[in-house]
């Protein structure tokens, strides 16, 4: 096999050049290309070596696939070691992307040069890990400390220009790279320039730095709550002040090796390519034709109408904002406007850039504005009569070729086709709430939707920014179909025995951004209570499962919007405060149904709660509503606020393994409620063959 990496001599100048698409990853071929050529420059005529990548980017990293696997030399550490002390002078020639392992590397060189579009970064920290090739080392001793705990810290990549301030990199140019990189290291041997090497600067922290640290440190503590990474990352900025090079090094590894063997890391890396799959459509040709979007035609104009018309807008497309009068569509556009506001306020964006914005939204009352609109979505009230109205007008408006959606949570989007002439035409396309600031997109495919439909929302919600997952049509697609399980053991524990802040600490210790009763009052206790009064008893199923939150809501406690549900909110800071009140209903509903209330552990309560997660997205594979384990990983990140340390409720019952899951369900079905806790037959599937959920396909 030929190798990735190909040496040549320019003249003066010998030039590695790295070839592995897509992104130049330092797969086990590439550090051994990289030796051979480090060896062949050492002894031929060469006075300077260029390292360079074809491609898209320079190197982009450590190769992730090798992660989990043994080890195989040469190993980046000692490559980097090779190279810095290469005997002739070296330059990393930077464009696309240098990042964790590609940054290190351009670290060891004596000199950097990048594209202005470049970007650099050490972004380990988002993959469990730590730069673990002398990244922690080196760019705090080239760079400083402000750079070394912004980029280590935070993971997120720099610009050019940023890089440059830093002195991360030395020289920016617009074009040809390779030719100025090798005039530059031609430039720099004529003039004498000293081999500038990293692991000899010295670097110090002053009081400003370590007090960087300590702030740095409580704002990861809040942003990467949980994350075992992070907090490491900043250790070794602080052992290579305290010690030296190779000593830091060496403390970098062990930390390394620390995060690397933490469960998390195997999470998060779980994560990064679940993400990327969840945009693949499995039978479906790369090649299928898509409309082009410019035109987006919203219906109705209220939270969530609201929020999607700015995402669209913001990506540069033309909006019809419309609702049913002028009212409701001039509330709809003021909503809009309060939120700019609010980002104009905060610096993120700034009046101008609002007003393109709100110049790419125009409201409406009348459907025929919709006439040539590419796409249009459906965002009004949750009720399937009335759904079913809008697309039976929008098949008589639309031009032939758009797209219709639905945004709806719950309804059959297969009933609102079926009202078309077209329901090849329609699909789901279930955002979430806010919808301009959640990234999850659920693109639900109905039985008729064609492939063109799916394939243009699965690239359009890239365009706008979202992560899309294909979903199948049941109640509730992915996400809230799960929720079903999940807040019925919430209710279960609390009326067992739980006190409402004991279920929401139990789960945000765990990692969850907001415990469940918690989450709740955010989104309004009347919405389910609405939801119910339109089911019969039997629908409704065990008492015990909704009767403390109607009761709240009888009593007027609706959640946050009535500063009171599950808790009670300070009017001033909005901090979630115990309610007596709470617990005096939730004892008496408990004493009316006759249930002896008892201690309920922390332990029991995760369980209870990840564990209907998992067994219901069990269920959801099995029956092809998802294409993948993984997907269900990103719909709970996402959209629900699933710690991506734990990777995904799949995930993480995969990482405890699924035989000692299906043990935990079946003691819950003994010990609680054999109706509740049947494992569904995937997981007992995989738990008798020692199957892997990851290599279940859906059909
Ligand atoms: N290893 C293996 N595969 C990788 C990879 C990596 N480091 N980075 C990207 N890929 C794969 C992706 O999985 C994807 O594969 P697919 O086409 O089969 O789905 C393909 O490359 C293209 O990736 P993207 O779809 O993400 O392409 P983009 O152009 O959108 O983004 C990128 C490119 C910015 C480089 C982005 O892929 C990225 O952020 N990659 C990860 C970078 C990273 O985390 N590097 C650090 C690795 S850890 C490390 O270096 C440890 C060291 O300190 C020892
Ligand atoms: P909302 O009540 O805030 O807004 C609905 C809007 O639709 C109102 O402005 C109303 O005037 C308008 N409307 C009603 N009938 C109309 C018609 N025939 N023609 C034009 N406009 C009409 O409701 P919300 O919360 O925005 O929900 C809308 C849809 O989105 C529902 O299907 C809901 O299930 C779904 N959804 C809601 C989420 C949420 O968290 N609120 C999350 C995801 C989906």
């Amino acid at each position: 096999m030929s190798s990735p990496v190909s040496y040549a001599l320019h003249d003066t100048v010998g030039v590695i050049t790295i070839d592995n698409p897509p992104v130049n990853a330092l797969s086990q071929a590439v550090r051994a290309g990289i030796v051979d050529a480090l060896e062949q420059a050492a002894s031929d005529s060469s006075e300077a070596v260029v390292i360079a990548c074809a491609g898209r980017t320079f190197i982009a990293g450590a190769d992730i696939t090798e992660f989990g696997r043994p080890p195989q030399e040469p190993f980046l550490p000692f490559l980097l070691d090779q190279l810095e002390q290469h005997p002739k002078l070296t330059v990393a020639a930077i464009h696309g992307t240098a990042l964790g392992g590609g940054l290190e590397t351009a670290l060891a060189c004596n000199y950097r040069m990048a594209l202005s579009s470049a970007k650099v970064g050490l972004p380990e920290v988002k993959l469990g890990l730590l730069p673990g090739a002398g990244g922690t080392q080196r760019l705090p001793r080239v760079a400083g400390a402000q750079a070394a705990i912004t980029m280590i810290g935070s993971g997120d990549p720099v610009s050019a220009s940023k890089a440059l301030a830093w002195s991360v990199i030395d020289r920016v140019v617009n074009d040809d790279l390779l030719t100025e990189a090798i005039s530059w290291a031609k430039e720099l041997v004529a003039s004498g320039a000293p081999q500038r090497k990293a692991c000899d600067e010295t670097f110090t922290l002053s009081d400003d730095d370590r007090q960087l640290i300590e702030t740095t440190r409580q704002a990861l503590n809040k942003k990467t709550r949980g994350e075992f990474a992070p907090q490491r990352a900043l250790d070794c900025i602080v052992a290579a002040a305290e010690l030296d090079f190779k000593a830091g090094l060496k403390r970098e590894r062990e930390l390394f090796i620390e995060c690397m063997s933490n469960p998390q890391a195997a999470a998060m890396q779980h994560m990064f390519f679940a993400e990327r799959e969840a945009a693949k459509v499995d039978g479906l040709d790369r090649n299928t034709p898509k409309v082009t979007i410019q035109k987006v035609g919203i219906i109705g104009a209220g939270t969530m109408g609201g929020g999607i018309a700015m995402c669209f807008a913001q990506a540069g497309m033309h909006v019809t904002l419309l609702d049913r009068d002028e009212d409701a569509v001039a509330q709809g556009i003021a909503r809009i406007e309060k939120n700019y506001a609010i980002s104009v306020k905060r610096g993120r964006l700034t009046d101008d850039q609002v007003s393109a914005i709100m110049g790419n939204i125009t409201p409406a009352t009348d459907y025929q504005a919709l006439a040539d609109a590419d796409l249009v979505i459906e965002a009004v009230f949750e009720n399937l009569a009335i759904k079913q109205d809008v697309f039976r007008t929008l098949d008589g408006i639309c031009k032939d070729g758009a797209i219709l959606a639905t945004n709806t949570s719950y309804q059959d989007v297969n009933a609102i086709a079926a009202v078309t002439q077209r329901p090849e035409w329609v699909l789901g396309m279930h955002f979430f709430s806010p919808a301009n600031v959640m990234r999850l997109l659920e693109v639900v495919r109905g039985e008729k939707s064609n492939d063109t439909v799916i394939a243009t929302a699965m690239a359009v919600a890239k365009t706008i920014g979202k992560t899309p997952v294909l979903a199948g049509v049941c109640y509730g697609f992915i996400g809230n179909r799960m929720l079903q399980p999940y807040f019925r053991e919430t209710s279960l524990c609390l009326i067992e025995g739980a006190t409402p802040a004991q279920i929401d600490g139990a789960m945000e210790r765990w990692g969850m951004a907001m415990g469940p009763l918690a989450v709740g009052d955010l989104a309004g206790l009347d919405i389910g209570y609405k939801a119910r009064e339109q089911l019969s008893d039997a629908e409704k199923g065990n008492p015990a499962s909704y009767l403390v939150a109607d009761r709240l809501v009888e009593a007027g406690r609706l959640g946050q919007k009535s500063g009171a549900g599950y808790y009670r909110y300070d009017p001033e800071t909005r901090a979630r405060l115990d309610d007596p009140d709470v617990m005096a209903i939730v004892e008496a509903t408990s004493a009316e149904l006759g249930i002896t209330r008892r201690a309920i552990s922390d332990e029991e309560i995760v369980d209870r709660l990840t564990l209907a997660l998992a067994n219901e997205g069990a269920r959801i594979l099995e029956e092809g509503i998802a294409q993948r384990a993984s997907d269900i990983d990103v719909v709970y990140i996402y959209g629900y606020g699933f710690p991506r340390f734990k990777g995904g409720p799949m995930h993480n019952a995969e990482a405890r393994g699924i035989a000692e899951v299906v043990a935990r369900i079946n003691e819950f079905a003994e010990t609680l409620s054999a109706e509740n806790w049947q494992p569904s037959q995937l997981l007992l599937d995989l738990a008798a063959s020692g199957g892997k959920l990851r290599d279940v396909k859906a059909h």
